[in-house]
């Protein structure tokens, strides 16, 4: 069993259970991956992500139901955001918004100064939530997923104490 890393609460008071990724997440990970992603990650791509240095992969459940994980990578001040996803019929209630501030607050602890990410051009919902929480575009990579070919693009988030009390 894995161990409990974490409770955070929710829209309603409802507690949220985090847990660092384990191999007994990977098949229900894995669904709501294919079920998110055109791109979606192989099975084997989020292995490395249990037990990772470079940095962590969260799990969010509430009572046992996987409600979403995300990730990051961490290279000196920098924390690269590697997986955001909330379950698909619990999306547009806030979850995004309090997993995003949730990592804002676990890569501070961790010392990264920024946060960035790259998103598919044609991902609205994704590029309106992060712009809600502060992020500015940098840039774009062209043809960036290689199985869509659709372009990222690259955004960054820099973590102020100021600008934050803005989105908490
Ligand atoms: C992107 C995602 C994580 C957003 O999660 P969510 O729980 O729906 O986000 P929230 O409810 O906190 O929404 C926050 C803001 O995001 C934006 N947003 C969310 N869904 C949206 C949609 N379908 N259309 C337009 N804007 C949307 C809005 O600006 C919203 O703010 P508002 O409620 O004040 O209008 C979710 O849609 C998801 O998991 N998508 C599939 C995986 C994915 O593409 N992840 C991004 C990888 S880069």
């Amino acid at each position: 069993m894995a161990e409990l890393y974490d409770i955070i609460i929710g829209p309603e008071n409802i507690e949220i259970k985090v847990y660092l990724l384990e191999e007994e997440h990977i098949d229900r990970v894995y669904a709501m991956e294919v079920e998110s992603y055109p791109d979606a990650w192989s099975r084997e791509l989020f292995l490395p992500e249990i037990n990772n240095r470079a940095g962590k992969f969260f799990v969010f459940f509430i009572e046992e139901n996987l409600i979403g994980y995300s990730g990051y990578w961490l290279g000196g001040d920098e924390a690269h955001i590697t997986k955001f996803t909330v379950a698909p019929p619990l999306r547009q209630r806030g979850l995004g918004t309090l997993f995003m501030n949730y990592l804002f607050e676990q890569v501070k602890k961790e010392g990264a100064k920024k946060i960035l990410l790259e998103v598919r051009e044609n991902n609205l919902p994704a590029r309106c939530l992060y712009e809600k929480m502060g992020f500015q575009t940098i840039g774009t990579r062209i043809g960036y997923y290689v199985r869509t070919r659709e372009n990222a693009v690259v955004m960054v988030r820099y973590l102020n104490d100021d600008i934050d009390e803005e989105h908490i």
